[in-house]
């Protein structure tokens, strides 16, 4: 039994220390990201969706998602060892615009995603994709 326990506890030890760094996520606090719809709907039918968004990371693949405005898409996601945690948006304004932006950085949005319910606001608008750390004042921060 102790020669058990002194070999088993080390290679335990020596498995999650080899896989830590490359698990997905290993810090537990949890982020929510939102991307809204806040185009213009008056030019395009009612219901027929004027944004066309698709977010992804390197490991995940959040899936393409047709939106009406007001439409709101949202994911969550942890940070990863060496935070290096990225997801981007490829994001098409039916007819008008498209540019891919980056949704969730690790080192760029730890501290200001975390002062609002641990949210990323993002709000898809006629001028470009705006970012609020509060949900109440926003910033163009990906001009089209
Ligand atoms: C942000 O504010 C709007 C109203 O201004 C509200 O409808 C929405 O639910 C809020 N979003 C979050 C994630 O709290």
């Amino acid at each position: 039994m102790g020669n058990l326990k002194s070999v088993a506890l080390p290679l335990l030890l020596a498995f999650f220390l080899l896989h830590l760094p490359f698990a997905e996520s290993v810090w537990f606090f949890n982020y929510h990201i939102h991307v809204r719809n806040d185009l213009p709907s008056c030019n395009s039918p009612p219901h027929q969706p004027n944004l066309l968004l698709h977010c992804k990371s390197k490991k995940r693949d959040i899936g393409d998602r047709p939106m009406t405005t007001g439409q709101d898409y949202t994911w969550d996601t942890k940070i990863n060892f060496f935070r290096t945690t990225l997801f981007f948006c490829n994001t098409r304004w039916v007819g008008h615009k498209s540019r891919i932006f980056d949704a969730f950085v690790a080192v760029r949005d730890e501290d200001r995603c975390s002062e609002y319910h641990s949210s990323c606001m993002w709000s898809v608008r006629a001028d470009g994709i705006y970012f609020s750390h509060n949900n109440a004042t926003w910033f163009n921060e990906y001009p089209w």
